[in-house]
Parts: C-alpha cells; structure tokens; sequence
C-alpha cells in the first residue's frame, strides 16, 4: 500500500513537499509539472522543480520525489527525460491530465487521451532513454470528454512500459467537480495488470477507505484533501490498525498553526518575501476549509500586502494560544 502526494502546479513547490513529508505518512512526491516543448531544458530548469535532485532526488524527510514532464512531441519529451534520469531522478512521471486550456492547446495534457497511440508513443520514447532501474510513470484523467477511453489509454501505458499509471478519476470536461469516479479502476484492471493509482476527491479518512473499496487500489494519490488537511496522511496510516467506523479523525488544528510561519520563512528563503506571502495566505484560505478555526486568521491576513507586516502578524496570531 502506498500514498502519495499529487502534484499541484503552483501549490506543491519544494517548500511544500518538505513541510509536508516532514509529518510523516508520504510514501511519495512528484513535482509540478515541467512544460516540454521542442528544446531540452537546461540542468538549471529542473534543478528549479526540483531542488530534490541535489539531495538524492528526496526530501529532508527521504520521500522519493519524482519528476513530471508535460508535452505532446515524443523525442523533445526523451530528450528532457534522459536529462532529468542523468541528474538523478528518482522517477520519470507523465502528465497526460492537465485540463489547462493553454496547455491543450499546444498539444499537452489531457488532449492527449484522444489518442491512446500518442500517449503510447511518448511513454515508449520516454523510456527507451530512461535507464532500467529509475521508474516511469503516467498520470491520465479518465479521458477527455469520453471516460471509456481510459481503458485503451491505460492499455496504451502499459505497452509502453509504464511502471504504474495514476488515475485522476474524472475527464477533462468533469474538471474539479465532484464526484470522482472511482469505479472506472476495476474495469481498467480488467485490461491492465500494472498497478493502478486511485486518485480524486479524497479528503477524510473515511474517503480513503472507500475509494480503497470502490477502486479496489492499496495505493492513493491525495492533493487537495492534504492540503486542507496536512496530517491526513498520517491520521490514514494510524487508521490501518483501527475499526473505521470507531476511528475518530483528530482535531488538528493546534498542531497545524505553528506550521505557519515556518512555511512562511522557508518560502521566504526559496523565492522572495512576497512569494511567501502568496503561497502562506494560498495555503491558509485551504486550511480554511476544512479547519473553522483558520478563517478568522486568514480574514486578519488577507487584507495585509506588506509581508514585513504579515510576517509578524503571522507570528502574532500563530503563536498565541
Ligand atoms: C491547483 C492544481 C494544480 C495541479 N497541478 C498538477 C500538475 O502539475 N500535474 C498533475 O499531474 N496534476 C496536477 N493537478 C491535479 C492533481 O494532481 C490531482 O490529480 C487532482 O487535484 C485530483 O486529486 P484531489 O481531488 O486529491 O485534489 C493539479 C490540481 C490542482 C487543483
């Protein structure tokens, strides 16, 4: 059984993967997704998405972070993935889900699922340069506007060599909007004996456990239930070794406060004050959702666009008690 942290453009960066994963139940990352088009990036570009690669391609806590590339021509797609593997990636992921209108239309994400072939022939390319040893990946939606087509797409993966596909379980056209189709992955391991990730609309415990039942996957990818609720993944493994019905998701949120400004400084350091402000105030209006408590807090805050200010208002309404 394995669980994994999505990636998230703009929201799971370096900083957030640490923080993340130092609370522990994280088998594993990927990073946000690194756009290919014809050129092969410089050593510098994936040392951005991934400032892993100069610690064993792992966080300070020792999960796996694999890299995501995005792109629609096979050999530029190689070419970037061969680098990445040569500068010690722990993985190589592809992202065929992205639903972003710019990047479907220059021929990247999720436009890809209408035609199984491509998505075979990227992932063949990509590891035909990617030595043995380092695994890759996919991540796919269930298909564009047609879900059936994740049957041939996952077939396609397969083929290809793909070491396991992540099923983000809505189309293209679904978006964000609940539900996610869990029920799609059985039918898909009908076609398909590599394993099969379920992800989409996991945010409690008692979600997990029936995705879990409904996907009949051991292995859950988890994004924006994580980031509304940062010790889920640990609150999923102590669940193992209880009743779920008797288990009792723990009130968390004095322990989530003071991550705050901790986030704040280590995105501070990463890019700049006004970087951490974004990202401090991004996660907080997510923390909101699912922890009553952070609204006041995040009302405060919101409104402060001086980050000398919110640095230590921050301060001020994390540490008291
Ligand atoms: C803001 C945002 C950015 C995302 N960026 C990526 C990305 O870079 N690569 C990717 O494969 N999926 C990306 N996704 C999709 C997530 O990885 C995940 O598949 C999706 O959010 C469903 O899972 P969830 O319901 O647990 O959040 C993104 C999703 C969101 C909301």
């Amino acid at each position: 059984m394995r669980l994994l942290l999505a990636p998230m453009e703009g929201v799971v960066d370096w900083v957030l993967r640490d923080t993340m994963t130092s609370l522990g139940g994280i088998d594993q990352c990927v990073t946000e997704f690194v756009r290919v088009t014809t050129t092969l990036h410089p050593k510098i570009i994936f040392h951005r998405y991934c400032p892993e690669l100069h610690t064993g391609s792992k966080t300070r806590a020792g999960t796996p972070v694999f890299v995501q590339l995005l792109g629609g021509q096979p050999e530029p797609m190689a070419a970037n993935a061969a680098r990445a593997a040569e500068m010690g990636a722990a993985g190589i992921d592809i992202n065929f889900g992205c639903p972003a209108k710019l990047v479907n239309r220059h021929d990247g994400g999720a436009v890809l699922l209408k035609s199984p072939n491509r998505v075979f022939e990227i992932t063949r390319a990509v590891r035909a340069v990617v030595p043995p040893h380092i695994p890759v990946t996919a991540k796919i939606r269930l298909g564009f506007d047609d879900p059936s087509m994740c049957l041939e797409n996952a077939m396609a993966a397969q083929e290809a060599g793909a070491h396991w596909l992540t099923v983000h379980c809505r189309t293209k056209v679904d978006g964000y909007k609940p539900p996610a189709y869990w029920e799609w992955i059985p039918k898909m391991r009908e076609k398909v004996s590599l394993s099969l990730i379920a992800n989409g609309e996991v945010w409690t415990v008692q979600d997990y456990w029936r995705c879990r039942e409904v996907s009949g996957s051991q292995d859950v990818m988890i994004g924006r239930g994580a980031i509304a609720r940062p010790f889920l993944f640990n609150e999923i493994q102590r669940s193992h070794g209880s009743q779920i019905e008797a288990f009792q998701e723990e009130k968390k949120w004095p322990e989530i406060k003071p991550l705050l400004p901790q986030f704040f400084l280590a995105s501070k350091d990463f890019k700049s004050p006004w970087f951490a402000q974004a990202r401090t105030k991004q996660w907080l209006r997510q923390l909101s959702l699912q922890h009553p408590e952070a609204k006041p807090l995040f009302d405060e805050i919101k409104v402060i666009h001086n980050p000398p200010q919110f640095e230590s208002t921050l301060q001020r309404l994390t540490l008291k008690n």
